[in-house]
């Protein structure tokens, strides 16, 4: 991967935009990457959460490459929506529970791509927006759905109609992020997050993220049954016999072994 940077420490892997030349704009290649990062995680049964970030101190990510974009056809308009979007449902649908940790602009992709993850955290000079209107198209790796669920119809229709970006203690008050810190401590934060995730019993941490995620694109009646068939696939772990009899003998459970 040329503009990912890969890192792990003990069970957690740390994942860097690395194109700081135009911000970490998302160009096809960044997409290809982001691709790879998510194959190569997902193969690695030892990671259990995954923090991605960009590098500098300015941006997370400014946006999809605004120049590879500039002369696209309607087909190919299209067809790079698709690529984004594909890369995007990838990330959003790993197994493993995903922080974007934003130290800074998160514009149109880049708050598209936060939004793909499961937990945003921000430093204090993080800016959110979906500019793509005032750029004459719409939001286009996923932002006209991921920011209405997330922060709600009527608050995401404004953001995106108007184009206006919003600082990171808007953000915070939106919704669209869980935690605001001062710049230098964010990194520390998602790391730390991260850590505490991958100390509880991995298989049922992953299990709670399918229910939630899979049980929010159906009907209540469907999503409980959902909830019900992961916790009870719970019962068939060693974590889970571990977990339960720690409590049961009064002392603190063995690290967890994912299985
Ligand atoms: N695409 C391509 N290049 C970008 C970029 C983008 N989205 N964002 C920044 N860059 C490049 C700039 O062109 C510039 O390159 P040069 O030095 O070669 O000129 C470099 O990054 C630094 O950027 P600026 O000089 O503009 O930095 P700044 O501090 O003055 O401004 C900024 C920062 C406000 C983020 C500004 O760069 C900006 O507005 N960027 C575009 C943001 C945007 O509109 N994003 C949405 C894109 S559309 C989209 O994402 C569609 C979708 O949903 C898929």
């Amino acid at each position: 991967m040329t503009h990912v940077l890969l890192e792990k420490k003990e069970h957690v892997a740390i994942a860097t935009i690395n194109r700081p030349k135009a911000l970490n704009a998302l160009n096809s290649e960044v997409l290809a990457d982001l691709n790879e990062l998510v194959d190569t995680v997902n193969a690695d049964s030892d990671i259990y959460a995954l923090v991605l970030t960009g590098s500098g101190e300015k941006a997370f990510v400014a946006g999809a490459d605004i120049g590879e974009m500039s002369t696209l056809t309607k087909a190919e308009g299209e067809a790079f929506g698709k690529k984004g979007n594909d890369v995007f449902r990838k990330i959003e649908t790993m197994p493993i529970p995903t922080i974007a940790a934003v130290n800074g602009f998160a514009l149109g992709g880049g708050c598209e791509l936060s939004m793909a993850c499961d937990i945003r955290l921000c430093a204090d000079t993080a800016v959110f927006g979906q500019p793509e209107t005032g750029l004459g198209i719409t939001p286009g790796f996923g932002g006209t759905q991921r920011l209405a669920r997330l922060i709600g119809p009527g608050m995401a229709k404004q953001l995106i109609y108007s184009a206006r970006n919003i600082k990171a203690d808007e953000a915070l008050r939106v919704g669209l992020v869980n935690a605001v810190y001062p710049a230098e401590e964010l990194m520390a934060a998602a790391e730390k997050l991260a850590a505490t995730i991958a100390k509880n019993a991995p298989i049922a941490v992953r299990a709670c993220k399918k229910a939630i995620n899979e049980g929010l694109e159906v009907g209540m009646d469907e999503a409980v049954v959902i909830e019900e068939k992961l916790f009870g696939s719970c019962f068939e772990t060693a974590d889970q016999k571990e977990g339960m009899g720690a409590f049961l003998e009064k002392r603190k459970h063995e690290p967890y072994q994912n299985k």
